[in-house]
């Protein structure tokens, strides 16, 4: 049986929900709990494209097993029309083995979001990402605001989870209150875990 460890999940097409990821992990790693960091392949408006099983660079590709041996979950994704962005649901919607198994249930989930726009979304693609953790049984994490940040930000953060407004060319990055709030998450969902003390496999 590996160490515990908090699986940070996400797909940047960018890099700022790839930057936010790192960050939670930061938060993570604070715990004492070991972050791991995992991304997933784009997906083709083509018939069964295929990419090398191994990315060109970043995060290796995520597997079923580093899902359900997770002692907690961080779900990343750009906004995309107010919802997640395709590659993260096709992996979710892969996921059913898990549900069927009830893998997930009990353990603590949090989500984040990057988007172009201040008032793009952002809320209703966390929301909207909590739906299939939900299904799966997990236990959702916020951000309370004991967290300064939240009264403090000019750009995102959320109750519902960690944010970041990119800007129209999509290169603003990441702010301090930003940061703080994607550490706090890492540090929530660590120290959730570690008092839940979920099983693994
Ligand atoms: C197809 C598509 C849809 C998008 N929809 C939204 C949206 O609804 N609201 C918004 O503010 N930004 C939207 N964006 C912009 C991305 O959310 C934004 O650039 C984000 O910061 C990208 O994150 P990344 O750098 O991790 O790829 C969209 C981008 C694409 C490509």
């Amino acid at each position: 049986m590996s160490a515990p460890y908090i699986l940070v999940l996400y797909y940047s097409r960018h890099g700022a929900t790839a930057e936010m990821a790192r960050q939670i992990a930061r938060g993570v790693e604070q715990a004492g709990l070991e972050a791991r960091l995992r991304t997933v392949p784009a997906v083709s408006s083509e018939c069964e494209a295929t990419a090398p099983a191994i990315p060109a660079e970043g995060a290796p590709y995520v597997s079923l097993d580093d899902l359900k041996h997770c002692a907690g979950l961080a779900l990343g994704s750009p906004t995309r029309f107010g919802n997640m962005a395709a590659p993260l649901k096709y992996f979710l919607d892969g996921t059913s083995s898990l549900w069927l198994t009830g893998e997930l249930v009990g353990k603590p989930a949090g989500v984040f979001t990057s988007t172009s726009s201040l008032h793009g979304g952002q809320e209703s693609t966390l929301l909207s990402m909590m739906l299939p953790l939900l299904h799966h049984g997990m236990l959702l994490c916020g951000l309370p605001y004991s967290e300064g940040a939240l009264l403090d930000t000019r750009g995102g953060g959320t109750p519902y989870g960690p944010s970041h407004h990119a800007g129209a060319d999509s290169k603003r990055a990441l702010d301090e209150h930003e940061i703080t709030l994607c550490r706090a998450l890492g540090l929530r969902l660590a120290k959730t875990a570690q008092q839940l003390e979920t099983p693994r496999g």
